[in-house]
């Protein structure tokens, strides 16, 4: 059986823009995402700063546009000044968060280099786990005081006179969370966040500061959380944080890919908590969200590895290595459809992580680095993505999954660029059995009345169409064959001409699949 689902569109409804930092990433010194991820001086590909080029390729190519760092719960038991100065003079020290030796041979501004060498903007987040207001404002001012001060003068000292005017600041990590080293009560939290805050702020009015929300909706504490830090500090930071973490639970297919759902909730309830204590505050400002850990797990396809315990306090030890599948890549594409959904409110995303640890780069020590199949997705949703992000109303058969109970077998979001007159529409078919042929009607684009030269309506052509599908659900991108799940063209599109009811796209998505459509207007 074909399904059909329509998506009806119109320039002027719009959600909002779509954000360049909505395809930020996450490195943390966890595993191995820093070494032999990002940084391995003897590896063939790295430059004079350590760097892997190959990976830096990569990370471009991807299109990522901010990157978080250095955790995580790294960020919790993480002196900054031990990443700072001569490398020699660094010291050696247990990371207690994933029972690993910190070499601190890459620190803050290793990171800044790597960061401008890839073309990203940082996001720095500081320690309010082991530490607290006076190292967060000793940070600052080391990255962003101009030359005159102590630790200023330290940084010019290192190498570096010009500030790094680094602007998203995370207040810790995950701080409901008892595995959390340092972790606080809400309104104790609450007020530490907002404590720092001020005096942060005083050091650098422009900073965007993310306070901490629930480490997950499914915390006891979700809700509640977000509720009594923003009371503590509802006018003191700009974003509160939202993570979250999906993968196929006990074969349940049909869930795992209905799971943008729950993310769109997810944002909702965050918006909705942090508006309800706006209401209370009398406050002008509207806080908005960042999802400043987001992905897919994987559940278990090749060996993750796994974390070091005991007497073994291993640098860089291999784990959380997760090998997407294609069907996993459908998801990611899925979760940024729901982020773009929101780009009312999501200020800010990050994809957790960026190389190696729940990745979309892969690396073999001294070897290759490749694309995972989730990193399709990522970069032309990152790469196409332009302009404004539009409403999209969604007609759509619906299938019965045990989370969700019936969930629409299509989901999709529409950009459009009015200057250049290009509309791309992202969407997936989320059916495990049966094709889904989309129509999306374009006479609410076309400008009425006017024709070509050739006199025909005007309309779109299509610029690309392109689909991530594979026949095994479960094919994987691996060192040996890294390009076994790739986006290919998607055949059969067409863009056809009514001159009664204007232009339509009409296009075919197989099970279980992502596509990107791309048009431009012809006038
Ligand atoms: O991304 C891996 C870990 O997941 C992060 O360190 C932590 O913040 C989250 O729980």
């Amino acid at each position: 059986m074909t399904l059909r689902g329509t998506i009806a569109l119109h320039p002027a409804h719009r959600v909002g823009p779509v954000r360049r930092r909505t395809f930020g990433s996450f490195v943390e010194h966890m595993a191995r995402c820093v070494y032999t991820g990002i940084v391995e001086p003897d590896h063939p590909s790295a430059d004079a700063d350590g760097l892997r080029t190959d990976v830096l390729a990569l990370v471009r190519e991807l299109g990522v546009t901010s990157v978080r760092y250095p955790g995580g719960n790294f960020v919790s038991g993480h002196r900054w000044e031990d990443g700072v100065g001569p490398v020699e003079d660094r010291p050696r020290r247990h990371d207690l968060a994933w029972h690993s030796t910190e070499p601190n041979t890459f620190g803050l501004d290793e990171f800044m280099t790597w960061a401008s060498k890839a073309g990203v903007e940082p996001m720095y987040a500081v320690n309010l786990g082991t530490r607290g207001m006076q190292e967060a404002l000793d940070v600052l001012e080391y990255a962003n005081a101009p030359v005159g001060t102590e630790l200023s003068d330290r940084r010019a000292a290192h190498g570096h006179p010009e500030p790094y005017g680094i602007r998203m600041w995370c207040l810790g990590n995950e701080m409901d969370g008892p595995w959390q080293i340092g972790h606080r009560p809400a309104e104790v939290y609450g007020r530490i966040a907002a404590e720092t805050a001020r005096a942060m702020r005083l050091e650098d009015e422009d900073l965007e500061l993310v306070v901490c929300g629930s480490s997950f909706p499914s915390m006891p504490t979700f809700g509640a959380w977000e509720q009594a830090v923003l009371e503590a500090g509802y006018d003191d930071v700009d974003m509160i944080s939202a993570h979250i973490y999906y993968r196929e639970e006990d074969g349940d297919q049909a869930s795992y890919l209905a799971v943008a759902e729950d993310l769109d909730a997810y944002v909702e309830a965050v918006a909705a908590t942090a508006d309800h204590v706006r209401t209370l505050r009398r406050s002008e400002k509207r806080l908005m969200i960042s999802v400043d850990e987001w992905n897919v797990s994987g559940n278990g396809h090749g060996d993750p590895g796994a974390p070091p315990h005991g007497d073994d306090w291993p640098i860089a030890p291999r784990f959380a290595e997760s090998t997407y599948t294609a069907q996993d890549a459908v998801v990611v594409g899925s979760l940024l459809i729901s982020l773009l959904r929101h780009t009312d409110r999501v200020a800010s995303a990050s994809q957790a992580q960026l190389v190696n640890v729940l990745a979309p780069i892969r690396t073999t020590p001294g070897g290759p680095a490749w694309r995972q199949t989730i990193f399709h997705p990522f970069a032309l949703t990152s790469r196409h993505a332009r302009g404004q992000v539009l409403r999209c109303a969604i007609e759509s058969p619906t299938y019965e999954n045990r989370r969700f109970g019936t969930s629409s077998a299509l989901d999709a979001v529409s950009t459009w660029d009015p200057e250049r007159g290009e509309l791309t529409v992202f969407a997936v078919n989320r059916s495990a059995a049966e094709e889904l042929v989309l129509e999306v009607p374009l006479a609410a684009f076309e400008v009425a009345g006017a024709r070509r030269a050739d006199g025909e309506e005007a309309g779109f052509v299509l610029l690309e169409a392109v689909v991530l599908h594979e026949a095994d659900p479960y094919a994987v991108n691996t060192a040996e064959d890294p390009d076994r799940v790739l986006p290919r063209p998607l055949e059969g599109v067409s863009v056809t001409v009514d001159a009664l009811c204007g232009s339509t796209l009409t296009a075919a998505l197989p099970p279980i699949s992502w596509a990107m459509l791309r048009l431009r207007r012809s006038t």
